[in-house]
């Protein structure tokens, strides 16, 4: 198995640059079903999703290539498959995002359901009543999800939840129904709006989103395009995080501040300084953290997948802070990890009261999803010791060279790979 060796209690200081945005990259790519032309997108991370997403489509019938570093390009204007294999849906739910492309395009699509995850299971519910409420007939085979219509005809969506998936998918089912589809309750992350800037580059008519309701006018068919994904702000507020617990600054760069409102506020409540600068952020931590308390909501709320990461830091802040997650249901796995390492942490239902201690000791610990994966190596780097984080396959999911960039900031960290005979 793969581990992240970390030496802690370095000084980290100098610039760290935000690469694209996984969680962006992931329903765009399989966007490119929808064009009868050639898709040409850049600023695509390297990283093992993007790679499964490329297998995926691959195995769909799209034509994938690597132009250049970060920038790929796709061409669905072949014969297209509509049934996804399921030894890669089941490495990746984002797979699922090939749904709503395929039954826009193709009238069917047999995806398999994504299995959970560690952080909860996951259903989409959501995304096959959207689906009828389209018109398509929606079936379950096998453990696939099967969906066929005649025609698709615009409608009136109500989301239960405002789900990121499920708005994604719709919003490409209804690229070409016959007229008007509103999806309300929709997601407002800024990789929704991403996405739909990429559908209409390529002739969609969408207006709204970015915001609970979204409409699409049907048209007949899409072009191709030219499209450079938006950086990532998960990534981005991330290094914020581990820059709010180093008092020489940190310049996080290739990022905004725009879709970070609710985790810059946070960190300067926590005492950090927090400006934009360049093309990017400065951070500059205070000698320690104050408590605060987090309650996870959909965008533009306070995000899941940050969550993680600000426990970490809270550990060391001073007095009681409370983590609240209102998104999944099982996204305290990193509890036990960093209990491990000497934190003070209780779990009460859906909130964690953590009390703050003057240090951590470094220790083995695990990755148990892609976030806590980040959260443990924050730890790590703060932490008195030496951490070793294990099933680093989850950090490799969602952070492009993880391990240099923090080396590049000072920290002595490493990756050993596992031995021949491990
Ligand atoms: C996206 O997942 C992100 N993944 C997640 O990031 C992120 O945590 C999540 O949105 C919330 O922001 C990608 O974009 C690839 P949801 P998604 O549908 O779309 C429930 C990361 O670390 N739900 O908004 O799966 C669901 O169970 C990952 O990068 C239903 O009940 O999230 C969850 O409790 C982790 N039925 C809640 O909604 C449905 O049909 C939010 O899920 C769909 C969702």
């Amino acid at each position: 198995m793969t581990r992240i060796i970390i030496e802690g209690g370095k000084k980290l200081s100098g610039t760290v640059r935000v690469g694209g945005a996984k969680n962006a990259a992931l329903p765009i790519m399989a966007g490119s079903i929808l064009s009868h032309g050639k898709v040409v997108l850049s600023n695509i991370p390297n990283l093992n999703d993007v790679e499964t997403m490329e297998k995926v489509l691959s195995a769909l019938g799209v034509k994938c290539r690597q132009i250049s570093d970060g920038t790929i390009e796709l061409a669905a204007d072949g014969n297209l498959s509509e049934e996804a294999p399921y030894e890669l849906v089941k490495t990746m739910r984002a797979s699922f995002f090939v749904m709503g492309p395929l039954l826009a395009r193709l009238k069917r699509a047999k995806i398999p359901l994504p299995g959970g995850c560690a952080i909860g299971v996951r259903p989409v519910d959501i995304h096959l009543k959207g689906f009828e409420m389209l018109g398509a007939r929606v079936s379950l085979e096998a453990g696939c999800a099967v969906a066929t219509a005649d025609r698709l005809i615009g409608a009136p969506i109500m989301l239960d939840f405002p789900s990121v998936g499920a708005t994604e998918n719709l919003m490409m089912a209804a690229v070409y129904a016959e007229g008007t589809t509103t999806i309300n309750n929709a997601a407002r992350e800024p990789e929704i709006v991403d996405l739909a800037n990429f559908l209409r580059s390529m002739g969609a008519s969408i207006t709204g989103a970015g915001t609970a309701s979204i409409t699409i006018n049907g048209v007949k068919a899409l072009g191709g395009t030219n499209y450079s994904i938006i950086s990532d702000r998960i990534e981005a507020g991330t290094f914020l995080v581990l820059a709010s617990l180093f008092q020489d600054s940190i310049l996080i760069d290739n990022c905004s501040t725009d879709s970070l409102h609710a985790v810059i506020a946070k960190l300067q409540e926590m005492g950090a300084e927090i400006k934009p600068e360049g093309n990017g952020i400065r951070v500059k931590g205070p000698d320690r953290l104050k408590s605060a308390e987090i309650k996870t909501l959909p965008f533009p709320g306070f995000p899941t997948d940050l969550q993680a990461q600000f426990m970490a830091a809270m550990c060391l802040s001073e007095g009681t802070s409370l983590v609240t997650e209102t998104v999944f249901e099982n996204r305290f796995m990193h509890v036990s990890e960093l209990i491990r390492m000497g934190a003070k942490l209780n779990i009460r239902d859906r909130t964690v009261v953590i009390n703050g201690v003057d240090k951590l000791i470094g220790a083995p610990v695990m990755a148990t999803d892609l976030r806590a994966g980040a959260a443990m190596v924050i730890a790590g780097l703060v932490a008195e010791g030496t951490t070793e984080v294990g099933n680093v396959h989850h950090i490799d999911r969602g952070y492009e060279k993880l391990v240099d960039r923090l080396r590049g900031l000072g920290a002595v960290i490493h990756r050993l790979e596992p031995d021949s005979n491990e």
